[in-house]
């Protein structure tokens, strides 16, 4: 273990009442397609951050990067990053199975951590994640960038104010009609990704419908996984990974999962790469409450920023159903902003960011997959 990096590197002393320190914090990226990309944005839009190195196999994009975002170090290979040292804090863009690895590297030599969901292929190896943030009492966040746009954020506001009452159903839905993150890529192997579409942009179906609902506890889980399309070489996306390659197909190209919630509520989850459809993606969420309900959907590839939000309920009687005011997320930018403030926040806030609410999400994709597998209801 290398311990070149000093307990509190981050500046910690110098954070200011908002949590955020103007002396700098230096952070690498590992992974440079779409996820790596948006993290090198948000980086260096922050004030006090140098993202000083880089890493990731594709030569011509890494060079790229490396003069756009003028980064004095860059690497083929993460391993050669993290020895090279000089880091606060590493953000974690690459294919899921190299999550638990890298992210587990860079915590026992102090730095603190932003994964990509899902936190790893599985439980286990997300479970490893957080014990080593604990032990190392570094950060350990992981980026779920859909919970941070601007309706999604309108509608919490509604629930947590009370605006539906009790909720009591509710289904969150990711479903794409063409879009495999690339036939043949890592994506569509289950030991390199872990899962499919469940894993993938399930997690933040989950994610979101989640913190919607207030975190209740999920107790049993049913679902169904269905690869169809996928298999026939039909559906792949063209937009997607970085990396080429030519994995066969055998992970699920649709998944639906029935959960059960604590307090009696259930959620719907369902998540397709591929499945005959429109043609744009959609990213809906529906609930329903004692006093009211509320529909939120977001169509087009990609998303725009502001999808169609309605909340229905009725006073005195009569209907009395709006739409929220909604203004744009900021996503990634969100999501590494916060990973900032974190490690700017001293003990008690990294304390706080262990990557528990994570390792939850891969808890229950667990029990979804082991439901489908054994097509019965897993109680968790
Ligand atoms: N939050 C989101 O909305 C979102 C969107 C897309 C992807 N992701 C997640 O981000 C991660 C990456 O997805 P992607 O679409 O950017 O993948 P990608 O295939 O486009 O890119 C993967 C990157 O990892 C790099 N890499 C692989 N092995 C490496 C190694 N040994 N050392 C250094 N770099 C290595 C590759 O060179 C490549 O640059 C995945 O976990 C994915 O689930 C999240």
């Amino acid at each position: 273990m290398n311990n070149e990096q000093s307990p509190g590197a981050a500046g910690q002393q110098a954070a200011t009442p908002g949590g955020v320190s103007s002396t700098d914090l230096r952070v690498g990226v590992v992974g440079i397609g779409w996820a790596g990309q948006q993290h090198l944005k948000a980086y260096a839009d922050l004030d006090g951050v140098t993202i000083v190195s880089l890493a990731g196999m594709e030569q011509d994009l890494r060079d790229s990067l490396q003069a756009e975002y003028s980064i004095p170090d860059a690497f083929a290979d993460w391993e050669d990053m993290l020895e090279h040292g000089g880091l606060d804090a590493v953000s974690v863009a690459v294919p899921t199975f190299l999550h638990a690895p890298i992210a587990i590297a860079a915590l026992e030599r102090g730095i603190h951590v932003l994964s990509e969901k899902p936190i790893a292929r599985n439980a286990v190896e997300g479970q490893a994640m957080v014990d080593a943030a604990r032990k190392a009492g570094r950060v350990l966040d992981v980026a779920f960038n859909h919970r941070r746009r601007g309706d999604i954020k309108a509608l919490k506001e509604v629930i947590d104010a009370g605006g539906l009452g009790r909720p009591y159903y509710a289904k969150a839905s990711w479903l794409r009609r063409s879009g495999i993150p690339t036939l043949g890529s890592w994506f569509t192997n289950p030991q390199l990704a872990g899962g499919g579409p469940l894993a993938d942009i399930g997690v933040h179906a989950l994610d979101y419908a989640l913190h919607l609902l207030g975190e209740p506890k999920v107790v049993a889980v049913s679902a169904a996984t269905h690869s169809e399309l996928g298999p026939q070489g039909r559906g792949g996306g063209s937009r997607y990974s970085a990396q080429a390659s030519s994995h066969p197909f055998e992970v699920e190209d649709f998944a639906s999962a029935f959960l059960r919630l604590e307090g009696g509520g259930t959620l719907l989850i369902e998540a397709s790469w591929a499945t005959y459809r429109e043609t744009d993606d959609q990213l809906e969420f529906t609930v329903y409450g004692t006093d009211g309900g509320a529909e939120l959907k977001v169509h087009g590839a990609p998303f725009p920023p502001v999808g169609q939000l309605r909340v229905f309920t009725d006073r005195d009687g009569e209907s009395a159903d709006y739409v929220p005011q909604v203004l744009p997320g900021r996503a990634h930018d969100a999501v590494v902003e916060d990973f900032v403030t974190a490690v700017r926040g001293g003990e008690q806030a990294w304390a706080k960011h262990d990557g528990s609410l994570a390792l939850y999400r891969a808890e229950i994709i667990d029990a979804c997959y082991q439901s489908a597998r054994e097509q019965r209801e897993v109680r968790l």
